[in-house]
This record gives structure tokens, sequence and C-alpha cells, in this order.
């Protein structure tokens, strides 16, 4: 039996037994730096040397173990929590029948873009930075398809599927060439899809490699379920390219994923087939998932542009996808994985159950219309994004040297820096102030960034323009 504690007595080994309790909440990702950063009694070292490291190396923190088969030991159904009591010290401590914690809190920081937007995007009169399509109201959907109002008044408002209406599912799946309807698991928008894939497919100690800039929940969720994270960076001076020779160099023993926006937001870049194949061919090569960010998928100024979805590329691979961007119906909160590999979707259901449990069915059902109707829906965003992309060139040609971008290819977006200025943030600000006009500053996705991101998917894009070439020239 484990002794905790000084002495053979009840109230220290309570009190002792609180402590390592309380250590819990504040550990870091790596709890053995942790511990070589905090002092804490050899007593309590040699417990969690002996039951938390030794758990560490289960789920993938140490050279992995040959007996146990990958996905086996990657399952956090297989993850054991550490036992910091056994027997009648746990039931002493903890209370009986209590269980003990997992090594880890998620320590998510604030959500750059969603702080910036919580006390602006309301409010400013002029919105230039959106990264969603002109929205549509319940009474236009509903104009698409003449059965629609009687299928919306006659629906049940109980619990739904949790993995998604079938019929939705189905329409889904018929966006893709190999994914099957159970293949999908339909979420509340891209960001919970997001946060169960991550939860679903990793743990602690494993190694992800992030497309940078990107939207920093692709990054920041497996840094905080206690993952190494490689951003995979790209540079406006290299056209936002993916470079598949520094993936390469990214790998170590431990990769376990990685994870790519395409079309990509904020800059709007697009990789070419090609680039797309070889990484798919890396990811092949060493066993690694591919967790593809296809919000913007659709969004292609040409359709030849258009890539396959990684899940239909590659049979690890896990494509994200939403009704909120290419659609322009964020608020229906209707989003989706497509997952290939069984075992992993079976994970992600599990987690699922802790999140949503199901999708709201008129959000469902409206999703399942707007589908039906999808291509004449995103053609409509596509022109409405190349119209002011239009303006926009027109507003920089009669601006010379003024503003330095590299032109999007693809969805809503791009990443645009006004020549001379070093302090994006203070811009913006000036701009909303003076002008009205919300612009997003690039330091929501890298800190050193002197760029802005502008929106083209909005109506009003020209009125907003406006109001933005006033505040420019008056500078
Ligand atoms: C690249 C990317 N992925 C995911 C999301 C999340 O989408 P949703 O708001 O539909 O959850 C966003 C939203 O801006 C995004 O830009």
């Amino acid at each position: 039996m484990l002794q905790i504690g000084r002495g053979p007595d009840l109230g220290d080994r309570m009190e002792m037994a609180h402590s390592v309790e309380g250590l819990v909440p504040f550990m870091d990702h790596h709890v053995a730096e942790y511990l070589q950063n905090v002092p804490v009694s050899l007593k309590i070292r040699d417990v969690t040397e002996k039951y938390i490291l030794g758990d560490l190396s289960a789920t993938g923190s140490s050279a992995p173990d040959p007996h146990v088969a990958d996905d086996d030991r990657r399952s956090h159904a297989n993850f054991r929590p550490p036992h910091y009591f056994s027997g009648d010290d746990r039931d002493i401590a903890l209370g009986a029948r209590s269980t003990p914690p997992l090594p880890f809190a998620m320590q998510l920081r604030p959500f750059r873009l969603e702080r910036y937007y919580d006390t602006r995007e309301f409010t400013a009169p002029y919105m230039l930075s959106a990264s969603d399509c002109e929205s549509w109201t319940v009474a236009e959907l509903a104009a698409l398809d003449s059965g629609a109002t009687d299928r919306l008044l006659a629906l049940p408002l109980g619990y739904t599927h949790s993995t998604g209406h079938p019929e939705l599912r189905e329409r889904i799946a018929t966006t893709y060439d190999h994914v099957q309807p159970d293949d999908i698991i339909v979420h509340a928008g891209a960001q919970e899809a997001v946060f169960t894939f991550m939860t679903a497919a990793l743990a602690p100690g494993d190694h992800v490699i992030v497309h940078h800039p990107a939207y920093q929940s692709l990054a920041e969720i497996p840094r905080a379920l206690g993952c190494s994270v490689t951003p995979w960076t790209t540079s406006a001076t290299h056209d936002w390219a993916l470079d598949v020779d520094a993936l390469h160099r990214a790998i170590n023993p431990r990769t376990r994923a990685i994870v790519i926006n395409c079309p990509h937001s904020p800059t709007g870049s697009l990789p070419s087939a090609t680039t797309l194949d070889a990484i798919v061919a890396v990811a092949r090569e060493h066993g690694l998932l591919i967790f593809s960010d296809e919000v913007y998928r659709g969004l292609e100024y040409d359709e030849r542009d258009r890539l396959s979805a990684v899940a239909d590329l590659y049979e690890r691979g896990v494509s994200l996808g939403v009704m909120s961007k290419a659609y322009g119906l964020a608020g229906l909160r209707i989003g989706w994985l497509a997952v290939r590999d069984r075992a992993l979707a079976q994970r992600v259901r599990e987690v699922k159950d802790y999140t949503t449990i199901c999708s709201s069915a008129p959000s469902e059902c409206l999703a399942t219309i707007a589908l039906e109707h999808g291509r004449a829906i995103v053609q409509r965003n596509v022109g409405i994004i190349c119209d002011n992309l239009a303006r926009f060139r027109a507003f920089l040609e009669v601006r010379p040297g003024r503003f330095a971008w590299v032109p999007p290819r693809a969805g809503p977006v791009a990443f645009v820096s006004p020549v001379g200025v070093r302090d994006i943030e203070r811009y913006c600000d000036a701009a909303l102030a003076r002008a009205g006009v919300l612009l997003l500053p690039g330091t929501v996705f890298d800190e050193s960034s002197t760029a802005m991101r502008v929106g083209f998917g909005r109506r009003s894009f020209p009125e907003a323009l406006e109001r933005y070439a006033q505040f420019v020239d008056e500078e």
C-alpha cells in the first residue's frame, strides 16, 4: 500500500494528500517539466514519478511500446489516470468512490480573435474584416424550396441524433467523393469539431505540426492538451506557401498529426494539388493523421483550383467542414468532421457526448435545405467576393505603395499590410474610432504581425471600403 505523508496518523496523510491533489490544476502540460521546477517533497516526487510519469509513457510521451497497437496506445480509453492513492489511502483522502483526477488541467489561453470581436463586432458601424459570407434569412432559405416551410413547422423539437440527422449526413457526404454518411459527425459549428477531434486524437506528449499563422484553436487546443506544437510557418515573402521540406524536418518520433487550413484564413492562400499530395505522402510515410480545416472549401475563385478534400485523399485524413463560411450560415452552428478512420470516429463521438451531445433540430433542417441548394448558394457568395475583390484592387491601384499583400486565391479574406505601420493594433483601433470601420489586427494570429485581415464576403463591403478610404486618405 502506498504511504503518503510523514507519519502514520490520519491528519498528516490527509494534509499531504490534499496538497498533491491541490497541485493538479496547476500542472503544466509536461508533468515532468513541472516537477523539475517546483519543489515537492521527496515522497511526493516518488509518487509522481512512479504513478504520473509511469502513466505518461502509456500515452506516448516516452518511447512507444512496440507491443501496444498505435491506436490503442493513443486511445484515451486506454489512458489510466495516475493513482496518487491506493486502497484505503485513496478512500480516506478523497472520499469513498471518488475518482482521481487526470494529471493535466487544460489551460486554454484566451481566443484572441474572439476576444477582439466580442466588444466590437456588433457595435462597429462598418464591418470590413468578416471571415464569413453574406448571410441568408430563414425566409430566403425557405424560399429556395417549396416544401421548406412545412418541413420546418412539422419539426419535432426533441433531442436529435448525436452524430447528426441521417438526411443531413447524407447531404454532407455528397460534397465528398469517398466519404460515406456514416463517416460524417455533425457538430455545433467548426469550432466544436476542432475541439472534439483534438481531444479524441491527441494525448499529452504527442507532437503536432500546425499551419501558421492560422485560426488559433488549431494550435491552442493541442497545446492545452499537453502536446508539443511546432508551427509550420508560412510567410508573405514566400506567398504564404506551405514548404514540404520544412514539414519533413519538423517530424519527430512523437509526431502524431499535421494540421492544415486550406483555403487559408487569414491569407486566402491555397496550395497546389501537387503540394497537397506531397503532404499526404509525408503523412502516409510516417503514419500521421492529417486534420484539414476546409471551412473555406468551395470558395475558390477559379473552380479548377479546388483541392480534393483530405478525407477523400487519405484514409487517416480528417476534413473539417461548416455551414458558416462558404454557405454564409454561421448562425446555424452546424459543422462536421469527415472521418474515415473508424476507431478515431468512435472516439470523436465519445468526446462529443461531453460537449453538445446533439445539434439543434431547426438548424439541422435548415442546413439540409441549404445543402440541397448548396451550389447556388456558394456561387452567389463567390460572386460577391469577386466583385468586392475587384473594388479592393481598384482601391489599391489608386494608392500605389500604400499597401502590401499577396492576392488571395480562395475564400473571403486576405491579409493586407498598410506600408509603414508598425503597430497594427493601434492602426485598427484608429480606423474604428475615426471611421467606424472594423478591421482585424493580424496580431490575433501572430503577435509579430503588422498586417490586418480584410473580409470580402459581405454585401456591405463597398460602403465599408468607402469609409476606410476616407480614413486612409486623411492619414
Ligand atoms: C479557419 C477556421 N476554422 C474554423 C472556424 C470556426 O468556425 P465556426 O465559427 O463555424 O465554428 C473559423 C471561424 O472563423 C475559421 O476561420
